[in-house]
């Protein structure tokens, strides 16, 4: 199985890497500096033949496009849209309009983008898995607090998104979903997180193997229930 991997030099898609590959799986890894890409380039050096690296800025069309043509001639399993940004985008009476920007070019756009050129890729799988990574944060049933306009609105329109592709991919046998990986021990999810990437990225990936046809077009969190949109 071919597992591409976004945002893969840290966090969990750092994590999603080393577990696919300690399972056996080939995993394509992306990230958008490779150079300093240490612990990656680390891994992919204790496994040459199972994993290979490439440069992708999903906020850029043509580092999308070139990726895509990379990708031209492969056969994609499983694409886990992991790359995100967190831009909360200011308070109400001071909003950041720019951060606003940039939390859907990234989480947003960029997520559809990559989708939509690794679309032939995915075709040629045999029932084909594309697995965003959304946020609670963007689910409006769950939104009690309020603020983060731009990181809860992104991802709500990720869901959306990921909801239309599963609508529309239903009938080629490919499947698309959102998760909600947990608050987790990363960079973004910072040192009060509730589990550690290990604990989120093991849950995640039984979540992604059991998931089907009636998974698409929902929103799962790691420890497999659905969360309301
Ligand atoms: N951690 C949590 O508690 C939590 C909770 C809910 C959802 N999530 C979601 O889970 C995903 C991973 O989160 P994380 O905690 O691992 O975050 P993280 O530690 O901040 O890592 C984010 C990753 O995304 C990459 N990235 C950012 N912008 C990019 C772009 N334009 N193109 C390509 N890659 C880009 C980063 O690359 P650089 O190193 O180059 O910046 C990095 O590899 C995100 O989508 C996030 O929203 C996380």
């Amino acid at each position: 199985m071919l597992y591409i991997v976004t945002g893969a030099n840290r966090g969990l898609g750092l994590e999603f890497t080393r577990q696919l590959l300690a399972r056996g799986h080939r995993v394509f890894a992306t990230a958008r500096n490779l150079e300093q890409a240490e612990e990656l380039r680390t891994l992919a050096s204790s496994a040459p033949d199972a994993l290979q690296l490439f440069t992708l800025d999903i906020a850029d069309p043509t580092s999308i496009a070139a990726f895509a043509k990379t990708c031209a001639d492969h056969t994609i399993d499983v694409l886990i849209n992991n790359a995100g940004i967190l831009e909360r985008g200011g308070t109400l009476g001071a909003l950041d309009y720019e951060a606003i920007e940039r939390g859907f070019q990234v989480n947003t756009m960029g997520t559809l983008r990559l989708t939509e050129a690794l679309l032939p890729a995915l075709r040629r799988s045999q029932g084909a898995k594309i697995v965003n990574l959304s946020s609670k944060m963007g689910s409006i049933a769950e939104n009690t607090s309020g603020g983060s306009y731009a990181y809860r609105a992104s991802k709500a329109a990720l869901n959306m998104v990921t909801r239309s592709l599963a609508l529309d991919l239903a009938a080629e046998g490919i499947i698309a979903f959102v998760v909600h990986p947990g608050w987790v021990l990363t960079d973004m999810g910072g040192p009060n997180a509730l589990i550690d990437a290990q604990t989120s990225i093991s849950n995640l990936l039984h979540v992604i193997d059991r998931a089907g046809p009636e998974t698409s077009g929902t929103f799962q969190e790691w420890q497999g229930n659905t969360i309301a949109w």
